[in-house]
């Protein structure tokens, strides 16, 4: 695998950010907004996006451990790091990388069910069309991309090239 075209620009992640930013800022109004990060390739998407949203928010993490290869996720879905803040009443607005199957937001929407949140709504950086197998609904979308993988910004092949700034795909 090799690193080919520029996808995403990091100039145009952060405006497409900071609209966002603003999207959730009019949105949550007078609630009680928590960012759920799913570690780890949200971590760089949730630390501009956070920036971009001018709310008294919370925010919190959460470990998917899923068992797969390298390019895709299987179905067997486990949290290797739980949240720890109180959830119950909040406004629970999870932060992604990237939507693929599915598999993975599709069953965390479950999971917080059981907290009694106010709501639960999700936000992806990239919302990838190629391989839906799950009917999820991604409230905010940064960018549709029908196929590709891709790699940085948070994106990560092998646990490589996370720390990129811009979002490149990776051919063989
Ligand atoms: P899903 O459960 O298939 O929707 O997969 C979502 C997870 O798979 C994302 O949070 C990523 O960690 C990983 N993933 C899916 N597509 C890509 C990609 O193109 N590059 C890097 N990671 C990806
Ligand atoms: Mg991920």
């Amino acid at each position: 695998m090799k690193i080919s075209k520029t996808i995403l620009h990091s100039k145009d992640i952060q405006k497409q950010t900071a609209v966002l930013g603003k999207q959730i800022t009019a949105d949550y109004q007078g609630k009680n907004l928590v960012l759920i990060g799913v570690l780890n390739g949200a971590f760089i998407f949730l630390a501009d996006l956070a920036r971009a949203i001018d709310l008294d928010l919370e925010i919190d993490f959460l470990r998917v451990s899923s068992y797969g290869n390298d390019t895709s996720t299987s179905g067997t879905i486990a949290l290797s790091k739980e949240p720890e803040l109180d959830l119950k009443g909040k406004d629970i607005l999870l932060v992604e990388d990237i939507v693929d199957t599915g598999t993975t937001l599709s069953w965390l929407a479950g999971y917080f069910a059981q907290f009694s949140p106010a709501s639960v709504k999700i936000c992806s950086l990239i919302d990838k069309h190629e391989r839906r197998k799950m009917d999820v609904s991604v409230d905010y979308v940064g960018f549709t991309l029908h196929k590709g993988f891709l790699i940085g910004y948070g994106l990560d092949y092998a646990q490589k090239y996370r720390n990129l700034p811009s979002i490149h795909t990776m051919e063989e």
